[in-house]
């Protein structure tokens, strides 16, 4: 788990406040949940690779709890019980920090922090398209104009297995090894599991069929598995988000694989994840998502469809250092007031104080330096304005107001003070 110093922390924060814009502007409303849930709720339909990093432990009453290790079931908690009667569709966004038991290593941390949008009541192609959009849009927002979204759809894979008769938690581990690009393991576990010799070279075609010549891959998809019926309607889908996301002016790269499996278990439909190729070589996602219209009947409630994706807020952090992606900062100027002595020292107290309601970012020397080493702080600091109050301008209810970037100053009547930094540059 990781301390984050200022610097550190400022980045995470901007992009928080990136993944919130994104929100407002697609019509997303906040929840916030609970840090911690019970251990079935998450650990349903979590997957293997999830379920066994959880931290869990008995609460005092007996319970067993666990940290969430991501937002959606919680999501699907609050849609299947509090919000079951609210209008559809439901577009909620949440963000916070989450815990797994990972392995510590580049990029991957034990807490770590995700955006996450869901869009609840609606299996049509639009809303799967509105998440791809939407993670687009926050990728390019942000300036990580390069990324590129690999999609693929686990209802084709599924609709082959399901045709075979495989049963689902068989399904599961082979998705698990698809999940891991384990290829030859995920064959021969369904060679193992009796899957059929069309099966299996179905599978091995759709395998190899990825790129990013969308057209000719959804082609080569609907060939290879003309004798699968179900999986032959999960192409169809997919031609129809891909259809919709080309239509939307997105500037992503668009990967299509159709072996493309995630380790969560309850994905139903469209999957996917975004990448920068700068950490794409260290098999780091910036974010990952996809359709789930089975979790919330899962918790009791209504069959409700549902689309979503959780942009990982740390990572994309990470991908701002290593494309050297600058930060669109809002202007800042920020002041501090210096007493040429401590008989100036209440006065600069009221400067102070009326720049920062007059909401100028202002600090106020606190260590008593004399005023070459305040100002040379307040350069190492990158603070813009510097306001000395001397007891011979403090006679004539003037200060001295020093832009530290030009090294230039000049003294006013106080009373002008807010009027001149708001006016300059
Ligand atoms: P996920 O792929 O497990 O999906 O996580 C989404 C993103 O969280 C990843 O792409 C990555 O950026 C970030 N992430 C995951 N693990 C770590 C880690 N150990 N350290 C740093 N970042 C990490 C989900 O969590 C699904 N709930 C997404 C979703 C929402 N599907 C539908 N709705």
């Amino acid at each position: 788990m990781n301390d984050y110093l200022p610097d550190d922390a400022l980045k995470l924060r901007y992009v928080e406040q990136k993944t919130r814009e994104t929100a407002q502007l697609y019509g997303y409303h906040e929840v916030i949940t609970p840090l911690v849930e019970s251990y079935e709720l998450l650990a349903a339909k979590a997957g293997e690779e999830i379920r066994h990093r959880m931290y869990t432990f008995n609460d005092m009453a007996n319970r067993k709890i666990a940290l969430r290790a991501e937002f959606t079931p919680s999501i699907a908690r609050l849609v299947a019980t509090k919000m079951r009667t609210m209008p559809k569709p439901l577009k909620l966004f949440c963000a916070g920090s989450l815990y797994r038991y990972d392995e510590p290593q580049y990029g991957r941390s034990r807490e770590f922090w995700q955006a996450n949008y869901e869009l609840m009541g609606t299996s049509h192609p639009e809303a799967d398209a509105e998440i791809i959009t939407l993670t687009s849009h926050l990728l390019d927002s942000i300036g990580l104009h390069k990324h590129y979204l690999k999609i693929g759809h686990v209802g084709i894979l599924r609709g082959i297995l399901n045709q075979e008769g495989i049963q689902e938690t068989q399904q599961n581990q082979i998705m698990q090894l698809l999940d891991k690009k384990q290829w030859d393991q995920a064959l021969t576990t369904a060679q193992n599991l009796k899957a059929s010799r069309l099966c299996l070279k179905t599978l091995k075609t759709l395998i190899e069929t990825k790129g990013n010549d969308t057209t000719n891959i959804l082609h080569e998809i609907d060939e290879a598995i003309k004798n699968y019926e179900t999986a032959g309607t999960a192409a169809q889908n997919l031609h129809e988000i891909i259809e919709l996301i080309k239509n939307s002016n997105i500037k992503s790269e668009i990967l299509i694989e159709a072996g493309f499996a995630r380790g969560l278990e309850y994905y139903t439909g469209m999957i996917f994840e975004a990448y920068v190729p700068e950490l794409e070589r260290a098999g780091l996602a910036i974010g990952g998502g996809g359709r789930y219209d089975k979790l919330i009947e899962l918790f009791g409630g209504e069959p409700t469809p549902a689309v979503g994706v959780a942009p990982g807020i740390d990572r994309i952090a990470l991908a701002i250092d290593k494309t050297k992606t600058p930060l669109k900062l809002p202007d800042k100027k920020h002041v501090i007031v210096i007493p040429l002595n401590e008989e100036m020292l209440a006065q600069a107290y009221t400067i102070a104080s009326t720049l920062r309601q007059a909401g100028i970012p202002t600090d106020i020397e606190l260590m008593r330096r004399p005023v070459s080493k305040a100002l040379s702080d307040a350069d190492r600091r990158g603070l813009q304005y510097s306001v000395l109050i001397g007891p011979e301008e403090a006679k004539e209810g003037k200060v001295t107001l020093r832009d530290m970037k030009n090294r230039e100053q000049k003294t006013i009547e106080k009373e002008k003070l807010i009027t001149e930094i708001m006016r300059e540059k």
